[in-house]
Formats: C-alpha cells, sequence, structure tokens
C-alpha cells in the first residue's frame, strides 16, 4: 500500500479537545489503523506538527506519544512545505487570527467550532479561504454520534411521516469550583474570554437541526446567568460574566418547531447527557448520545389526563429500542478522516467554512434575541 503523508499543524494540542479527541483519539488512532485508506490502495497518512505555548506540556505529550515534530512557533510551521494542513482547537477567541495566518500561508484549514467570534469574522475567513483555493472545514461532531446517527436513519427511512416538533435538553451540573474543582475550562464563564453557552452550543444546534429537520428560519432564546460567581483553576474567585442557560425556540422549514434547552446548571435526570424528542404524525423518538428509542403510531398508548388516579401506563417501557445494525466510530476520527480524503482526493465535504458560519451566525442571532427580547428572522448567509 503507497503512503501518503500529510503534514498537520495541531495548534491547541495542550486543551481538552485539541488533546484527547482530536489528536489521540483522531489522528494517531488513524495511524494506529494504518492511515485513511481510499479507493485508489492509497493511504493518507498524518503528521501530526504539534504547536502551542508551552514547551514544556508540548514536549511531555510528545514524548508520551512517540512523536517528535512539535514547536511554540507557529509562524514557523506554517512555513514549512511539508506541512498542508491546519487544525485550531485554542481557545475560541485566539481562532480567527490564527487561522488568517494558515490561509495566508496557503494551508487547508480545519477547525474546531466556533470558527470566528461574529457571523462577520466567520464570513471574512469564508472568503478568505475561497480567493486562496484551500480546502476547510469545521468539526460537526454531533452528527457523527451513534444516537444522532440512528435519528437520522429513521428520518431517511420515513418513520416520523411529517416530522411537527422537536424537543432538546442538553446540560449537566457544572460544578463552581469551590469545594468541587470546575468540570470545563473557567473561559467558559466569562464572556470577554469567549466563553458562553450559547457561544459554546448553538453552533451545534444549527448543524444538527440543519442536517436532520430543515434550515433553521427563526431563533427566540432566553438567557441566563444561574451562576454568578464561580472558582477558576487557581483557586481564584471570578463573576461569571457569560450565560451558563439558554432556553431557545427555531422555527424550521416545513414548519417544524424545535425547543432545545441547553444549561451548565441542571442536574441530570434523563438516560444520556443530551436527548432529542422528535414527534411525527406517523411515530416519535427519543435519541441520546449513543441511544435511540421509538413509540410507532399503532402501538401509541392512549392516556387520558385525571390527576385524582394514579398513573397506570408504564410509559418508558412502552418504547423500543432502534438497534445499531453499524459498527460506530469515534464522530471526531470520522470527520476528520473525511476531512483528509477531501483534501486528498478532492471527495465531498460539506462542513466547510460557510457552514461554519451559520453556526455562529445562529449564536450571535440567538444572543441578539435574547437580548432584545425579541424573535428573530435568520437570513440567508451568501459569500
Ligand atoms: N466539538 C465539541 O464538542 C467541543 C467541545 C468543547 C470545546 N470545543 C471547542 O474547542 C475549543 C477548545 O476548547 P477546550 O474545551 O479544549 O478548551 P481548553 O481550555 O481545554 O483548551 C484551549 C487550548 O487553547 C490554548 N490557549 C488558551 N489560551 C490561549 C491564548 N491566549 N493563546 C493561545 N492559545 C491559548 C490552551 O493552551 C489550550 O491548548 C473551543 O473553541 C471550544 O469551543 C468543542
Amino acid at each position: 500500500m503507497t503512503r501518503r503523508s500529510i503534514g498537520i499543524i495541531v495548534n491547541g494540542v495542550t486543551g481538552r479537545m485539541g488533546y484527547r479527541q482530536h489528536l489521540v483519539r483522531s489522528l494517531l488512532a488513524i495511524r494506529e489503523q494504518g492511515g485513511v485508506p481510499l479507493a485508489d490502495g492509497t493511504s493518507i497518512w498524518p503528521e501530526p506538527v504539534l504547536v502551542g505555548r508551552s514547551e514544556s506540556r508540548l514536549r511531555e505529550i510528545a514524548e508520551r506519544h512517540g512523536l517528535t515534530d512539535w514547536t511554540t512557533d507557529l509562524s514557523a510551521a506554517l512555513a514549512r512545505d511539508d506541512v498542508e494542513v491546519y487544525f485550531d482547537a485554542q481557545v475560541t477567541q485566539q481562532r480567527e487570527k490564527a487561522i488568517r495566518r494558515a490561509l495566508e500561508a496557503g494551508k487547508h484549514v480545519y477547525t474546531e467550532k466556533p470558527l470566528a467570534e461574529d457571523t462577520e469574522g466567520a464570513l471574512d475567513l469564508a472568503r478568505a479561504a475561497r480567493a486562496a483555493g484551500v480546502r476547510t472545514g469545521v468539526v460537526q461532531d454531533k452528527l457523527f454520534l451513534p444516537g444522532l446517527r440512528k435519528l437520522k436513519r429513521l428520518i431517511d427511512g420515513g418513520f416520523f411521516g411529517r416530522i411537527l416538533s422537536v424537543r432538546g435538553e442538553f446540560g449537566y451540573w457544572v460544578f463552581e469550583g469551590d469545594w468541587q474543582p470546575a468540570q470545563r475550562p473557567s473561559w467558559n464563564y466569562r464572556s470577554e474570554d469567549g466563553g458562553g453557552i450559547v457561544v459554546d452550543m448553538f453552533p451545534h444546534w444549527q448543524y444538527v437541526l440543519e442536517e436532520l429537520f430543515g434550515r433553521v428560519r427563526t431563533v427566540s432564546c432566553v438567557t441566563a446567568t444561574h451562576v454568578p460567581q464561580r472558582v477558576d483553576e487557581a483557586g481564584r474567585s471570578y463573576p461569571a460574566t457569560a450565560d451558563d442557560a439558554a432556553y431557545g425556540i427555531f422555527e424550521l422549514d416545513g414548519g417544524v418547531v424545535a425547543q432545545l434547552n441547553s444549561s451548565w446548571c441542571v442536574r441530570v435526570h434523563r438516560d444520556e447527557l443530551v436527548e432529542f424528542q422528535v414527534d411525527g404524525t406517523e411515530g416519535s423518538a427519543v435519541a441520546g448520545l449513543r441511544s435511540c428509542r421509538v413509540q410507532h403510531r399503532a402501538v401509541t398508548p392512549k392516556p387520558v389526563w385525571n390527576p385524582d388516579l394514579p398513573v397506570t401506563e408504564p410509559f418508558r417501557s412502552q418504547w423500543t429500542e432502534v438497534p445499531d445494525n453499524e459498527e460506530f466510530d469515534n464522530g471526531f476520527k470520522v470527520q476528520w478522516e473525511a476531512f483528509l480524503r477531501h483534501v486528498v482526493a478532492n471527495e465531498p465535504f460539506p462542513w466547510d467554512f460557510l457552514a461554519g458560519a451559520r453556526g455562529v451566525q445562529l449564536a450571535e442571532l440567538g444572543l441578539r434575541s435574547a437580548c432584545e427580547g425579541v424573535r428573530l428572522a435568520i437570513p440567508e448567509l451568501d459569500l
């Protein structure tokens, strides 16, 4: 088998996402499986170049995984001819300017979401990438979750009839950091550092809604900062300036209404950290990260509202588990493989910078809707 090596800058590799999902679970996992196979027998072989600010942390990660290529000098890495792809998993605020440098150096760019801090910035990057003639991609990992893949299979198979509504619950309790350390980085809770649950989650909701149910046409949103004071990684108390919960209603093409709650201030009484209930004329489904359960019209029970009597129906057990019927790989890795095939073999890849800009736009308009207390239309974006 011929190996086609491809140098990939992994900037922000010391972070949660950069290290675990992108380096270890994607790029190194691809090497462990022998690369990304192409139809002509060639195998794409990622050669990660670890980039970050701390020499000691980069060296430690490199040594842990038998890698030797790391640097704190992004310009030097971008100047290399053997580096074809720039990948960004830095904190959101650092992204736009770093991607711009990568585009100026003529690199293909793949990045974590959100693509930029505002829609204009995201569109600017999309235009610059088009002018540079390079390939672009934005992480849309939730599309590859087993639960959502099964949901998509149900939609494609016509299970629901006409889809009426989608109700999603995402969230869990993120500790304040005082008596137990917080399980998310503190920048997430400071808007001046690019934090906030709308900026974090609405880009995900945009592509999930669009790919499964239809274009998002309006948004109305209420946000809250339920926990106003938190304690950071160094044990210092700080004011939480960003939204830590968002209650959104989205109208989609075809009249589908989606309500999605996102919260870092909610305790989980669900089977999974995210769940979507989809109701259609012919049937309903509840999908999480991994599982998906359905109830068809023909087996729908007929509850009658009577608060004087205890519930007699075992509602939860009246749903049927959808079988996997296939092997589900790590979603980040699956999307990396698709992006690398896009770069090397020109295979289609729909999740480009323009798609990423739509995610940024939904977050921006969600925040504006909350601020102004109004429902806003989502204009089509164009380059
Ligand atoms: N796809 C997903 O499901 C998902 C989940 C979580 C986060 N994310 C995204 O991934 C990105 C990183 O999030 P994370 O949770 O890994 O954060 P993190 O804080 O763990 O990592 C951030 C990285 O950026 C670097 N960094 C921090 N400040 C910097 C600065 N001033 N200059 C340059 N580099 C700096 C850090 O050293 C670290 O490598 C964010 O944009 C976030 O939106 C995506």
